[in-house]
């Protein structure tokens, strides 16, 4: 049990956890959401977190973000242990944004220019023209969202967590409901975000096959226990995260295309 609990990365490619969540109990009423997880988020590293429905996974990401307050448990953040109850907004003055598993934004000037105080406008301003620009939306910054194709609206929640300069950026499926373009679409530009602008990912994704393809390390959530937490290739094979997800109604994921190689922009990574 215990040792497939440890993170199977080496230790000094990845050493400083930006985040680390000990102990994590959360439940309502009856229902355990989250039993005694402990999950380290290095700096610098794209994490999934995989798991059935219902496994946890969203409120986990909750709790991180100060939306759910658990039971038992604590989060320390760069080193310093989060106090009891701070809020969601205070959660994200301090560099930890979210996108929700639902689009809330209703037009993409409002979504990025969302919750900065006016003395900060001029720097904000530059700012959120370099994430129109990187997330290649600028012919669609006077839509309304609702108008925007599935995977634009998406990529526009996306330019609103980013338009809040995290330093750890969580991500509630990203790519649910959307197409094989689509998706690849999406990947390259959380391999970016990581990769170009060192932001850290979380990263909650169902399609085994992106998860495998794009992250560093993968923790598994079942019935709000931890069952595994290792690189994609040790995960994939490991018996009890076959028995609990994979294995049943999951195809073995087909080896990816690799989107590292191919890199959004043409550039050889
Ligand atoms: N606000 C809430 N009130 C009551 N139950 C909740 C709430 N949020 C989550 N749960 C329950 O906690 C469990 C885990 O849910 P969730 O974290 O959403 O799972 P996942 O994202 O892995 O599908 C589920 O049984 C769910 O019904
Ligand atoms: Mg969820």
């Amino acid at each position: 049990m215990a040792e497939a609990t440890q993170p199977n990365i080496i230790p000094s490619a990845r050493s400083i956890p930006i985040l680390q969540a000990q102990h994590i109990t959360l439940a309502f009423g009856a229902v355990q959401a989250l039993s005694d997880v402990s999950v380290d988020i290095y700096t610098g590293e794209l994490l999934a977190i995989i798991g059935p429905n219902g496994a946890g996974k969203t409120s986990l990401l909750n709790v991180i973000n100060g939306l759910y307050h658990p039971q038992h448990g604590r989060l320390v953040f760069k080193g310093v242990e989060r106090r009891k109850h701070l809020r969601p907004y205070q959660v994200a003055r301090q560099g930890i944004a979210r996108t929700f598993q639902n689009v809330r934004s209703s037009f993409l000037s409002q979504a990025l220019y969302w919750g900065r105080a006016l003395q900060e406008e001029q720097t904000h301003r530059a700012y959120v023209e370099r994430i129109i620009d990187f997330l290649e939306i600028q012919a669609i910054r006077k839509t309304p969202v609702g108008k925007l194709p599935y995977g634009m609206q998406k990529r526009v929640e996306l330019g609103r967590a980013l338009a809040a300069a995290p330093t750890l950026l969580l991500l509630d499926e990203p790519m649910a409901g959307m197409n094989v373009e689509e998706k690849e679409d999406m990947s390259r530009f959380i391999l970016d975000i990581r990769e170009e602008l060192g932001i850290t990912c979380v990263l909650i994704e169902h399609d085994m096959s992106v998860v495998m393809d794009i992250s560093d390390r993968v923790v598994v959530l079942d019935y709000g226990v931890k069952l595994a937490d290792g690189i994609p290739e040790v995960v994939r094979t490991d018996p009890r995260v076959i028995e609990a997800y994979l294995g049943v109604g999951h195809a073995e994921p087909s080896p990816p295309p690799a989107l590292r190689e191919r890199g959004r922009l043409g550039v050889e990574q």
